[in-house]
């Protein structure tokens, strides 16, 4: 009698496991929200999201001197300039605390230009913040970590190469902290791009096939 409770019992603990499993699985693929990790939860960004934490990732990215203000419309298009920002919805994340946000981290399939600063297709991390009173707790490092990680595993989707990903940053002694970060993952400075008031440092990180 004991040995058939523990049977059944045992059995319908795998039941519901396995319903709980599946039930998760179906609500994440609605809302598209990957993972839960640290209390954070992190989401593919989609343009609903950005309709809707619009604002508070144009002021997160407006942190960053000498860079012009972010607004909503120029985080919902698919080219800057001349330039398609390929797969950029795939290459995207939105990390929330709750219904709080909390940072952001966005990217693209960066088509090889014919210059010396892009010479390959790279996943190029285009957008990158933490709200300010979330910062310094090491949620930076997470995000990149995070968008290295998963842009690892998807790799390019529309464009063919090597996987490469590049990032660009101001070259000034204020943005120690944001190079160091970036250098911390083993992406070496190539380039420098100037512009009317500034100048950026360029850097790329090569995945070989065993990273
Ligand atoms: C860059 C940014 C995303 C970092 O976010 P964060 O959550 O504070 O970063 P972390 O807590 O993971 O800190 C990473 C490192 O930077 C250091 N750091 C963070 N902010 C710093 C600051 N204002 N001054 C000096 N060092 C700082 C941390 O001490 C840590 O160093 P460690 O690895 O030696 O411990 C955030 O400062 C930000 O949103 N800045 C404005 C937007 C921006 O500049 N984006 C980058 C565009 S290229």
């Amino acid at each position: 009698m004991f040995a058939l409770v523990s049977f059944l019992v045992a059995r319908i603990t795998i039941v519901f496991m396995f319903l709980f499993v599946i039930v998760n699985c179906i609500i994440n693929k609605m809302t598209k929200k990957d993972f839960i990790i640290r209390g954070y939860e992190i989401f593919t960004l989609t343009p609903d999201l950005v309709e809707k934490y619009g604002n508070d990732i144009c002021k997160s990215l407006d942190q960053i001197p000498r860079v012009d203000p972010h607004t909503k419309e120029q985080l919902l298009q698919a080219k800057s300039g001349d330039r398609v920002l390929y797969k950029k919805w795939d290459h995207s994340f939105l990390l929330l605390d709750e219904e709080n946000f909390v940072g952001v981290i966005m990217g693209y399939e960066r088509k090889s230009e014919n210059n010396d600063q892009y010479p390959y297709n790279s996943i190029y991390l285009s957008d990158f913040a933490v709200a300010k009173e979330y910062q310094r707790k090491g949620i930076g490092k997470f995000l990149v970590k995070i968008w290295l990680d998963k842009n690892r595993i998807i790799g390019f989707l529309k464009l063919d190469g090597h996987l490469r990903f590049s990032v660009q940053t101001n070259l000034a002694d204020w943005n120690e902290h944001v190079k160091k970060l970036y250098e911390s993952f083993g992406f070496k400075k190539t380039s420098e791009k100037k512009y009317d008031n500034r100048t950026d440092n360029i850097y790329f990180l090569e995945v070989f096939k065993d990273h």
